[in-house]
């Protein structure tokens, strides 16, 4: 094969930023998904509708000409002290897509995170009956908690209870990176989905330390065992519903990632789709790529399925050093790799 065509995806996890950094990322994303769930960890976090809704604003006003159609999802960052009416509102009003649960200090800008699930029950219990689904970084925090099982005792000792009191609630499990959560999702029903991003389907932990520190590779959930790996791939190629695509495009600036104590996050948006489809191919598994990048995560909302195709062709080509400059110079995942899929310009 060497062309494909699929329907326009969406990109279910996405970091856009603000400022500078959005002008100078979000229309990579744009350029190949008609759709994206726009995360709200900002540094000033995204809590009310009426803050998600100028966001929105400030993201289409960054979008050139020909990707005017894109349409970013906004979510708001739950908080102990979140007002279940204004979420609510903000859904009812069409603003507010999702609403996202970071555990306190489980990643970047996450320190006005939830300290305790418990607080959260009543929002949760709107979203519940409203039909709004719940997204979530699912890792503990505790430091006595070993960084890369965190995912999976976050199964334990909160998901599973959580999905329990809350049947009827959609939840996105995000960006996940072990067997634990594929086989939880799995056994789960059919109001448990997961996304699962490039980098994690591409490398295992031992790309962070390969010949020297890699800041590059370094994400938050942190890649896992080569078990965990192919327990993923074989979750996102094998056609079923329950997972989608979700890159976790997560740019930082080149010397913010390169530093003494570098940032976490891989900006995999520009090109997402031909990182994807390279490892559907090499699971020979070309016909389920549709389905995981255009048709679950739109059945799994509830939103319709976009009009429109894109097309990636195969062929060779190398993966620039850096993207942008300036401040927002960035180093994108897979920099100076060669990468057999390209998507063809509309
Ligand atoms: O690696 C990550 N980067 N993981 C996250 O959960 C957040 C993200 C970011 O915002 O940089
Ligand atoms: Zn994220």
């Amino acid at each position: 094969m060497d062309r494909i065509t699929i329907r326009t995806p969406d990109d279910w996890h996405t970091h856009q930023r603000d400022g500078e950094m959005l002008k100078a990322v979000v229309n990579y994303t744009a350029r190949q998904f008609r759709r994206a769930i726009v995360m709200p960890n900002l540094v000033d976090p995204v809590i009310k509708s009426a803050d998600a809704a100028a966001y929105r604003d400030r993201i289409r006003a960054a979008l050139t000409p020909e990707n005017a159609g894109f349409e970013p999802l906004m979510t708001c960052y739950l908080t102990d002290t979140i007002d279940p009416d204004d979420v609510a509102q903000g859904h009812a009003d069409g603003v507010l897509t999702a609403a996202k649960l970071y555990p306190a200090g489980a990643t970047t800008n996450s320190d006005s995170g939830v300290t305790d699930v418990a607080n959260i029950f009543p929002v949760l219990e709107r979203m519940e009956a409203i039909g709004m689904p719940l997204l979530i970084h699912g890792e503990v925090t505790s430091d006595d908690i070993d960084i890369f099982d965190r995912e999976a005792v976050f199964i334990d000792r909160i998901l599973r209870d959580l999905v329990e009191r809350f049947p009827k609630l959609k939840v996105v499990f995000e960006h996940i990176t072990t067997k634990d959560a594929v086989d939880f999702v799995k056994e789960s029903g059919p109001l448990v989905a997961a996304t699962i991003t490039p980098q994690h389907l591409h490398i295992n932990r031992n790309a962070i330390f390969k010949g020297g520190i890699n800041p590059h590779q370094y994400c938050l959930p942190v890649a896992k065992r080569e078990l965990h790996r192919l327990a993923l791939r074989e979750a996102a190629t094998a056609g079923t519903a329950k997972f989608f695509l979700g890159t976790d495009t997560a740019p930082h600036a080149q010397h913010a990632k390169e530093s003494a104590c570098g940032c976490a996050g891989i900006f995999n948006a520009p090109y997402a789709l031909e990182s994807y489809l390279a490892v559907f191919d090499e699971e020979d598994a070309i016909e389920h790529f549709e389905g995981f990048a255009s048709l679950h995560g739109p059945a799994f909302y509830g939103l319709p399925l976009n009009e429109g195709t894109v097309t990636l062709e195969c062929v060779e080509h190398e993966i620039p050093a850096t993207i942008g400059g300036g401040d927002t110079l960035t180093v994108p995942f897979h920099a100076g790799e060669t990468i057999r899929w390209r998507m063809v310009e509309a």
